[in-house]
């Protein structure tokens, strides 16, 4: 979120170079020091990834199994690693049946193997449930990434879904919760953004995420520092090096936006606005946030879809955030109307043009999953939040969708960006007020979203995890459900959790 950019400056202060906690490689599986990963599932195929720590290229092998001792090995390859991609490697494995788990490993041809990774495949046809989990902003000096090893944890969890600022561009000057003893510099060239990702696989808890869930990933600001002209190209090819994803458009490796089928029972549109907003105008004076070429197709998709329920992965919030000149002159953010006219909010005509076409073409269950905002929020879309006749904000009766935040994983959120404790409620009322479609909201915590989905209903949970120490403590704090052709939340859902299994 930048409007805690100003509020983050401090003095750079140099010291000797160490480790902090829970930063380490996993020298037991050398050369595989940074771990595996698995990514883009389709009903067949699955990418796995591994990076060997750096040395002359090396042929890799590599295994995917149905059982975790390789007993019934069903495919296996081989792959170089080279410096050309920076000692990385995926492989895009195909043939796979639908539905199921795979467990996967690379070797050496010393028969060094890597730790062993799980994988797996989207389901087909008539599809009663899945699960996933929802991250973002994961700042590795703001704090320990525990919330990743308690989803890594959650056998409940199908798939991982992070929205964006994976990587942080530059180190958190004022969230100090975990910082190298020497600061990091602000990426500015390919070696930085590579030196960056594999820094960050120095995180065990990321590793284990990485290791035991399949991702589906899109960049924010941080991942790509769209800020600083000319670094764009190579922060997204570091991206795509360090990530196990299917470039949808090889020619053109900024196109990131994609579509996963999840049989009858949803389709997950992951959409890319960071890219692409205020670029091109879809009428004289009018600035699209996604660009034609991506707004034709995410209108498309949408208009195609026949799964029941429709999720649309989002870096920065598309619901109006209202904001005023006491909640700016409290927080020193926004321009004293938005909280933030970098996000949907600055693109009010555009984004009406997207609800009226869900409207119109009656658009049932449009579940929007989103990132950036560090802070939770569960909300009803509507173009006309504060008219009363066309919204009713005790039952949310006239909203076209729904739309969650995730908390984020480490990144400064009001309480850490040094706005007094009491004032942080006083802003959040006078926000609710402002904006009646925001069902709930809660600016302070870290951790992450789950959104558990059948036929007949979503249900979003909030889980709260503490980012400066390394705990297991985690904490169940809301939940909210969606119901099939309703298009808002419902207020008083039973705020019991659903069960969590804790198979893996
Ligand atoms: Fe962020």
């Amino acid at each position: 979120m930048r409007f805690f950019y100003l509020m983050m400056f401090l003095p750079v202060v140099a010291a000797a170079q160490s480790y902090p906690p829970g930063i380490f490689e996993d020298t037991a599986h050398a050369p595989f020091v940074y771990g595996v990963a698995s990514g883009d599932p389709t009903a067949q195929s699955v990418i796995i990834w591994t990076k060997v720590r750096p040395s002359e290229d090396t042929i890799l092998v590599w295994q995917v199994s149905t059982d975790s001792l390789f007993t019934k090995i069903v495919q296996e390859g081989s792959i170089i690693a080279t410096s050309i991609s920076d000692y990385c490697v995926q492989h895009d494995v195909q043939g796979l049946q639908t539905n199921t788990t795979y467990y996967y490993r690379f070797a050496t041809e010393k028969k060094k193997f890597s730790v062993v990774g799980i994988a797996k495949t989207l389901p087909i046809g008539d599809v009663k449930h899945i699960k996933l989990a929802a991250v973002s902003c994961s700042s590795i000096w703001a704090g320990h990434f525990n919330a990743y090893r308690r989803i890594a944890e959650r056998g409940d969890v199908d798939f991982v879904i992070h929205l964006g600022d994976y990587v942080y561009d530059y180190p958190d000057r004022k969230q100090l919760n975990r910082m190298p003893s020497e600061y990091p510099k602000d990426c500015a060239s390919l070696t930085d953004w590579r030196e960056r990702h594999t820094y960050y696989l120095l995180d065990a808890d990321l590793r284990k995420l990485r290791q035991q869930k399949t991702w589906i990933t899109i960049w924010d600001n941080h991942d790509t520092d769209v800020e600083e002209p000319g670094k764009t190209e190579e922060a997204i090819q570091a991206f795509y090096e360090y990530l196990p994803i299917r470039m949808p458009d090889i020619a053109h490796p900024e196109n990131i936006y994609r579509k996963f089928s999840i049989g009858n029972l949803a389709d997950l549109i992951m959409i890319d606005m960071l890219l692409f907003r205020g670029k091109e105008e879809y009428a004289p004076g009018k600035k699209s946030v996604l660009g034609l070429k991506q707004d034709e197709w995410l209108k498309t998709e949408l208009q195609n879809s026949t799964a029941t329920w429709r999720l649309i992965g989002n870096q920065e919030m598309m619901t109006d955030w209202l904001s005023s000149p006491t909640i700016k002159k409290l927080t020193g953010q926004g321009d004293g109307r938005v909280m933030d006219p970098g996000n949907w909010s600055g693109y009010p005509e555009d984004r009406q043009r997207l609800y009226d076409l869900i409207e119109m073409k009656k658009i049932n269950n449009v579940v929007v999953l989103t990132g950036d905002v560090h802070m939770s929020f569960v909300m009803d879309m509507t173009g006309t939040p504060r008219n009363r006749e066309r919204y009713n904000r005790k039952t949310g009766e006239g909203a076209i969708g729904v739309e969650l935040t995730t908390p984020s994983i480490s990144r400064v959120n009001m309480r850490d960006a040094g706005i007094p404790g009491g004032f942080i409620p006083a802003v959040q009322d006078i926000s609710n007020r402002l904006n009646p479609h925001h069902v709930w909201t809660h600016f302070t915590e870290h951790g992450y979203l789950t959104l558990d989905v059948t036929p007949e209903r979503c249900i979003a949970e909030f889980w709260y995890v503490p980012i400066n120490k390394v705990t297991s403590e985690q904490k169940f704090k809301r939940g909210y459900v969606v119901k099939s052709g309703v298009n808002h939340w419902e207020r008083d859902y039973n705020t019991k959790p659903l069960p969590v299994n804790s198979k893996n």
